[in-house]
């Protein structure tokens, strides 16, 4: 698949197969994200890649946390943002809501309870930074998730980005041994995802380029 196929046709799955994704793929996978340019070639991802059944003994304690203090999906702003984001946000949960009640699920409940599953992908992978590096490191995070998301999709697999795991981190961080100095930036669920499930289909809109340019001549 050529570069530009993946960034026009690439986008988020929240339903997987229960079908292992062989370990020879994610390395292959991890190492071509690992191509992402970063600040003087740093590269400051450190990452981790949960499988099988830990994967899904993660996600029990995470739900199980998410039960006791139900934190959910949101913008997680500190203050409120203009409206146009919370619009676009509202249209994204509007338009992929009828799909999810297809399958026959609560819109909320999949969506939060989900994310945490990651979508019963079999592979979860989380990228974390070391708390020493300036907040503007998590720019060669985000080069680094882009291009996993790219390749990944590239070799025939699916992926969701899931930041609602950053709420449970604490847990995260008990449940895989990782000090309190490395800071969880996303996590990705990854696998073949289900062609059956109608939320499959559902394809987030773009503003147009005239929405956010600004261009001086
Ligand atoms: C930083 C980040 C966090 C996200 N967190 C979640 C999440 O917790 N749950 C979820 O279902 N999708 C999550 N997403 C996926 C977005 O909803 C999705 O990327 C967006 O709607 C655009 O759709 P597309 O990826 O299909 O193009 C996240 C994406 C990003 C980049």
């Amino acid at each position: 698949m050529d570069i530009l196929t993946a960034i026009k046709t690439r986008s988020s799955f929240r339903s997987f197969l229960d079908e292992p994704v062989p370990s020879d793929l994610v390395r292959e996978i991890l190492a071509e994200a690992s191509r992402a340019p970063s600040a003087l070639n740093m590269q400051p991802w450190e990452v981790h890649v949960v499988v099988g059944s830990e994967r899904k003994r993660l996600s029990k304690r995470l739900i199980r946390s998410y039960k006791e203090r139900g934190v959910t999906c949101g913008p997680g702003a500190s203050r409120p943002l203009p409206g146009k984001f919370i619009e676009r946000a509202r249209k994204c949960a509007d338009d992929m809501g009828p799909l999810i009640r297809k399958m026959g699920y609560d819109f909320k409940e999949y969506v939060n309870e989900g994310s945490l599953n990651f979508y019963g992908a079999p592979c979860a992978i989380f990228i974390f930074l070391d708390e020493s590096f300036p907040p503007e490191r998590m720019v060669d995070i985000g080069s680094f998730l882009a291009f996993l998301l790219l390749a990944s999709f590239a070799k025939g697999l699916g992926s969701c980005p899931v930041g609602l795991v950053n709420s449970y981190s604490e847990e995260l961080r008990d449940f895989m041994n990782i000090p309190d100095s490395k800071k969880l930036v996303i996590s990705i669920a990854l696998g073949k995802p289900d062609p059956a499930q109608p939320v499959n289909d559902f394809r987030a809109e773009r503003a147009d380029i005239n929405e956010f340019v600004r261009w001086l001549d």
